[in-house]
């Protein structure tokens, strides 16, 4: 298992980066500057805020979301998604550290840029929708528009097209209380497209909505997002959004980001027990992909079997190797990358099991920890953690 909490990165200010993090900080309270800098610093959570009153809501944060992918940042409540996600744009000043979008540091920004920012470059989404209800669904869509100063019948010919886009069409003159809570989502959906934001920025959107309007929901940004080539930060609670969703995604623990990767990383080599906790209840065989296994030929290895994508999940991967003796061969357009055979299936799928009792272990014995510490604490129930 790979200790390493994050990947190497590049050198903040490249090019290829849209949102470059480094060691961002955001502590709530007065004495906030106490902390940083401090032999406190290190400290666990609940120290800090005894001592000191604060709560440090993210510590010490970096990472960088790339052109066109989804950002998925998982955690459970009260673990700093939303206060890192409103950091990205100010919208809760940091308390250190830096964030630069397309090259630009952001702390730098005046009000004037940062709203210029907010109205053009990015949107957001937000889990209770935020939708005025007293204005039409389509003066809802337009509303971004309107606030740059666009004429009416631009702003509702652009409002239209999205409302179109978001299958809402029929609906424009509706007023938000007449639509039901996952067609409101769309309306949200629609109006934060209707600006043609470079990012967008999902703060749990979907969370409030019954599972199957949910799924619908997840395979629109999925659509949308591979239509219109959007970069997204996209913030959930549940690992299975996180999974469909996520090019990569960041777990986030305490404030602190544990484990940043791609799906495959995250279920296939957990950074440590907690993430391998979060992700315990996930089948590998529906995450890990040829891609994962893939390796060279044995030697006298048959190299007639079936032909398959790097894409393609180890469950569909079972049905054409029981159906065949050779190894799959994985092939990307014109290349070959390699084969995958029954053996290499068989171990992804034994190590789960494996790995499935590794863990039970390890998260058994952190609790005889806490138990102890506790014991020997007396300490009162951790308050309920959550402000967003
Ligand atoms: N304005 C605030 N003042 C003081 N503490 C805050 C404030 N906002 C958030 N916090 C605290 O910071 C921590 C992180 O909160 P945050 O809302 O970012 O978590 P979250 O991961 O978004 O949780 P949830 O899933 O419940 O939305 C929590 O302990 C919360 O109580
Ligand atoms: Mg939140």
């Amino acid at each position: 298992m790979s200790t390493q909490a994050t990947e190497a990165a590049p050198p903040q200010g490249s090019p290829d980066v849209t949102f470059s993090v480094r060691n961002l900080w955001k502590i709530f309270g007065r004495n906030a500057d106490s902390v940083i800098g401090t032999d406190l610093e290190r400290a666990d959570r609940d120290l800090i805020k005894e001592r000191t009153g604060c709560t440090v809501a993210v510590r010490d944060v970096s990472f960088d979301v790339r052109p066109g992918e989804i950002f998925v940042v998982m955690g459970l409540s009260g673990s700093g998604k939303s206060t890192l996600i409103r950091c990205l744009t100010r919208l809760i000043e940091p308390t250190s550290g830096s964030v630069l979008l397309d090259g630009e540091d952001i702390e730098e920004a005046g009000d004037q840029r940062l709203r210029e920012l907010r109205r053009h470059k990015i949107a957001m989404v937000f889990q209770h929708f935020g939708l005025l209800p007293n204005r039409k669904i389509i003066d809802n869509v337009a509303y971004g528009l309107e606030v740059r100063g666009m004429s009416r019948a631009e702003r509702h010919a652009r409002a239209m097209e999205m409302i179109d886009m978001v299958g809402l069409s029929g609906y424009e003159n509706a007023r938000p209380g007449e639509l039901s809570g996952g067609m409101q989502q769309r309306v949200g959906l629609a109006r934060a497209l209707a600006v043609d934001p470079q990012v967008l920025l999902f703060d749990e959107p979907f969370s409030a909505l019954d599972p199957l309007i949910r799924r619908d929901m997840q395979n629109e940004v999925v659509r949308l997002q591979r239509e219109l080539n959007k970069t997204a930060v996209f913030i959930t609670h549940d690992l299975q959004e996180a999974l469909k969703l996520g090019d990569r995604i960041a777990i986030m623990r305490d404030g602190e980001l544990v484990q940043v990767g791609t799906p495959e990383e995250v279920v296939g080599r957990p950074a440590n027990a907690y993430v391998a906790d979060f992700t315990s209840d996930v089948a590998r065989t529906t995450v890990l992909t040829a891609r994962w296994l893939v390796r060279d030929p044995f030697p006298d290895e048959r190299t007639d079997g079936p032909t398959t994508e790097p894409g393609t999940v180890l469950a569909q991967i079972l049905p054409m190797l029981a159906a065949s003796t050779a190894p799959v061969r994985v092939v990307e357009g014109d290349t070959l990358l390699g084969y995958v055979g029954r053996d290499d299936v068989l171990r992804a799928i034994a190590e789960d099991q494996l790995e499935g009792a590794d863990q039970v272990a390890a998260i058994e014995e952190e609790t005889v920890e806490e138990i102890s510490d506790e014991a020997t604490d007396h300490a009162g129930p951790a308050p309920a953690g959550d402000g967003g």
